[in-house]
């Protein structure tokens, strides 16, 4: 049974190293993709607060939209199209400063200003990204890379 998430302040290296126990703790054992994921996006929206936190996941070749926290957002992106399409593309990390400086950048909610998106990557395939947004430029920073990427490396898919 899950309990209420201890919410760590201090640094952000702090704030995930309390973060990911817990978040291993919410998901081990559990075999539910969607209950696993929606736990994760609970988890970073109570610790950050950042304005959108959730991810996509790859379905015929689109991303759809999946477990999230926040305002509302767009359900379907095409492969290269905007932060989250970029960064499936290239199966990489993109962290993006000025979201207005993206070109192409889909814009889910006119308070979002940067963002970082992750791609969950099994056997050579992106199969989802997990992406954040804050209302604060320059919110993500390699640490954000660091924990995010391990954190979706916790993921059974
Ligand atoms: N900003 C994203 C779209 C998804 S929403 O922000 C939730 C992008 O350009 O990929």
């Amino acid at each position: 049974m899950a309990e209420d998430l201890l919410i760590q302040q201090g640094t952000k290296e702090e704030q995930y190293q309390s973060l990911i126990p817990q978040i291993n703790a919410l998901i081990e054992g559990e075999p539910d993709l969607i209950a696993n994921l929606a736990n994760i996006t609970g988890a970073l929206k109570e610790q950050f607060g950042w304005l959108w936190i959730g991810f996509y996941l790859v379905k015929n070749n689109e991303l759809v939209l999946g477990p999230f926290q926040g305002p509302v957002a767009c359900t379907r992106i095409r492969k290269g199209k905007g932060v989250c399409g970029t960064a499936w593309e290239k199966a990489q990390t993109l962290i993006v400063p000025d979201v207005e400086q993206f070109p192409g950048h889909i814009t889910c909610s006119s308070l979002s200003k940067s963002e970082i998106v992750v791609p969950v990557i099994r056997h050579g395939e992106v199969v989802a990204v997990l992406d954040a947004d804050s209302i604060n430029l320059e919110e993500f920073n390699e640490t954000d890379r660091q924990y995010l990427e391990a954190i979706v490396e916790m993921i059974v898919f």
